[in-house]
């Protein structure tokens, strides 16, 4: 179907007042009218087949965006399918407990999306119809601007443009934009009157698409493929062969952390420490101690370091220095509420955090079971 853009700028950029400038190849209507043709064509032929975009529903839109929120798609897809079969809609997934939620969501990261998740099915329940705008979206919890604008151009056909890390990446390199940001969110900020600018709004929801799957199988961070990009004469940087170089976003300070994990085993049950259900992180979720979380008076005194292992998440990179022990006595643990030796064979109901689970298996096998 071909679009038709109006050539009035003033209609066609209903909540944008970004002017582009004349020299630049994206600057006239007719322009801008082949640019989105051209990346929908595209889409229509290349896009990958995600089992939410098969018989797509709000429902699986809204997931699927929860879900991919700093998390790449073959990540997300067996979590997808899982959580689907668990929860197969709003009202399921508003009637099953937090805790089976946050189960579902083990190994994912970022819980708070699991638990925002849950409590937007519960408020849905109370509209007659699910709101189609994205303002009411944002008063969701954890919907903002960019979940706001995925769901409800994918599912409404709202004319809203999304503006993620893919959206920076791409315009910075269309307009050859240099100019540097101090982070992710502020340059998603200050790019999103550009990317309403270009949005088609014929089909927002596809075209919103389009520019993430571009920006997730051509215009790589590192190598981009800009010989196969559909839309290489309307970009800048592309046409210098030099896309690379943007966006220009300060590197954030890497903070390194070295943190001691205790490996105790009494009777077949290994002890663990449940993270107080007010922390900013991880709330709810089962880890090994560190031996901070012992009482004053189970503070080991003799360890044996097991292994080291190193992750990285976020702006942090972390050492974490796992030492077996025993404990002199266990009496006073009745009184650690957060602490709970938990036999092996019951390991699986619990939710523990993703790096836990993966050390904890390999421990338990080398360590238990040899
Ligand atoms: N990343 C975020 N939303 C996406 C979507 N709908 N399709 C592919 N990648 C995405």
């Amino acid at each position: 179907m071909p679009i038709s853009y109006e050539k009035d700028r003033g209609r066609t950029q209903p909540s944008s007042d970004v002017k582009i400038p004349n020299n630049h190849p994206l600057s006239s209507a007719d322009a801008l009218e082949s640019f989105g043709n051209g990346l929908l064509a595209w889409y229509d032929e290349h896009k990958r087949e995600l089992p939410w975009r098969t018989a797509p529903s709000l429902y699986k839109t809204v997931v699927s965006e929860f879900m991919l929120q700093q998390t790449r798609v073959s990540t997300v897809l067996p979590y997808f399918e899982r959580w689907l079969e668990k929860f197969p809609d709003f009202a399921s997934l508003a009637a099953a407990s937090e805790e089976k939620v946050v189960k579902a969501w083990e190994g994912l990261g970022y819980y708070s999306r699991a638990r925002n998740l849950w409590k937007l099915a519960k408020e849905i329940q109370a509209f007659d119809a699910p709101p189609e705008d994205p303002e009411t979206w944002q008063t969701f919890p954890g919907v903002g601007p960019y979940v706001a604008a995925a769901v409800t151009s994918i599912s409404f056909g709202s004319a809203t443009a999304v503006a993620d890390g893919n959206v920076v990446r791409i315009l910075t390199r269309i307009f050859a934009q240099g100019e540097q940001f101090r982070d992710g969110a502020t340059a998603q900020r200050k790019l999103r009157p550009l990317a309403q600018a270009l949005l088609n709004p014929n089909r927002p929801g596809d075209y919103n698409q389009a520019v993430m799957e571009l920006g997730a199988t051509v215009c790589n961070r590192r190598s981009p493929l800009c010989l196969t990009c559909p839309v290489l004469k309307f970009c800048q940087a592309g046409q210098r062969g030099d896309a690379e170089a943007y966006p220009n976003i300060d590197k954030k300070k890497i903070e390194r952390l070295s943190i001691d994990r205790l490996w105790i085993v009494l009777n077949g049950a290994l002890l663990l420490h449940k993270i107080p259900d007010d922390s900013k992180r991880l709330a709810g979720l089962y880890e090994l101690p560190r031996p901070e979380d012992l009482p004053e008076s189970l503070k080991p005194q003799k360890t044996v370091h097991i292994t080291t292992k190193r992750r990285a998440i976020a702006n942090q990179s972390i050492e974490e220095r796992i030492l077996r022990t025993e404990l002199k006595g266990s009496r006073e643990l009745s009184n650690a509420t957060n602490l709970k030796f938990i036999p092996f064979e019951k390991l699986n109901e619990l939710t523990l955090s993703g790096p836990h689970r993966k050390w904890v298996k390999e421990l338990q096998e080398k360590l238990v079971f040899a």
